[in-house]
């Protein structure tokens, strides 16, 4: 569904993706780690179009999309999450969800009650619903990340790109969250999601990449991954188990 082909990225002398190649098959729940500045989101950029490929191919549906706008790579169904949310502040949780629907896949156009009434799931399934007339720009941080998802769930995305959804959320809220993507995975969304909640990525993915300084260090099953000698000197710190 998505192929990444010898994709590099540098920023002057900084090689912040080097040669990475690796495929995201129809289905698949493909998680990615890797410490701070490994280039987590740099390769999410790279994918949406924020950012070109200094080198490399990438193909999202036998498609090269490489080189295309981020609007252009989101109208061929591929939706995704920022770490660092900007929500509109100054309108409601629920006028967020609707910017989203309104300007969704193929480039569609949609009438206003027509995205407003795409907005009730999403908002339901990521549990603000509640929260929905609230402006965003008082939400707690754990809150905007469910906006976050909220915001990209709504334009029904083939495939669906999360960068640290996770973050600031309760364990609870956590717990809860994974409930959703996985019926969001159920439902026939292929997912991509980094995470620092590692507990998060090994419930969910059935795949792991581990990124470390731009490269591959290693791929495999989560069981794989967290017991890779080197994962753990590199990332882990120390296993699993023990943490
Ligand atoms: N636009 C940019 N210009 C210059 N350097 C950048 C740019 N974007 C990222 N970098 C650098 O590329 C490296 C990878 O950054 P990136 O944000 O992709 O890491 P990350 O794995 O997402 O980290 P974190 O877990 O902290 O989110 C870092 O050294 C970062 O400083
Ligand atoms: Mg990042």
């Amino acid at each position: 569904m998505l192929k990444l082909t010898n994709v590099s990225k540098s920023f002057g002398g900084l090689k912040a993706i080097s040669d990475l190649t690796f495929e995201v098959r129809p289905n698949q729940f493909f998680g990615i780690i890797g410490a701070n500045g490994a280039g987590k989101t740099t390769l999410l950029n790279l994918i949406t179009g924020y950012t070109p490929p200094s080198e490399g191919r990438i193909e999202f549906e036998g498609m090269p999309i490489h080189g295309l706008p981020p609007y252009r790579v989101a109208h061929c169904g591929i939706g995704r999450t920022f770490q660092i949310t900007q929500p509109f502040a100054e309108m409601s949780v629920l006028d967020n969800v609707m910017t989203g629907a309104l300007f969704s896949r193929n480039g569609a156009r949609r009438s206003l009650r027509q995205a407003r009434a795409m907005c009730d799931e999403p908002l339901r399934l990521v549990g603000l619903a509640d929260q929905a007339h609230q402006l965003a720009g008082v939400l707690t941080l754990g809150a905007r990340k469910k906006l976050e998802l909220a915001r990209v769930l709504v334009t029904e995305p083939r495939l669906l790109l999360l960068d640290e959804v996770m973050g600031g959320l309760t364990p609870h809220e956590i717990d809860d969250l994974v409930e959703t993507l996985r019926r969001v995975h159920a439902a026939g969304t292929t997912i991509v999601m980094i995470e620092h909640v590692l507990h998060a990525i090994m419930n969910l993915s059935d795949h792991v990449f581990v990124l470390n300084f731009g490269r591959e260090l290693y791929r495999g099953t989560p069981d794989d991954v967290v017991n890779h000698p080197e994962v753990i000197a590199a990332y882990l710190g120390k296993p699993l188990t023990e943490q």
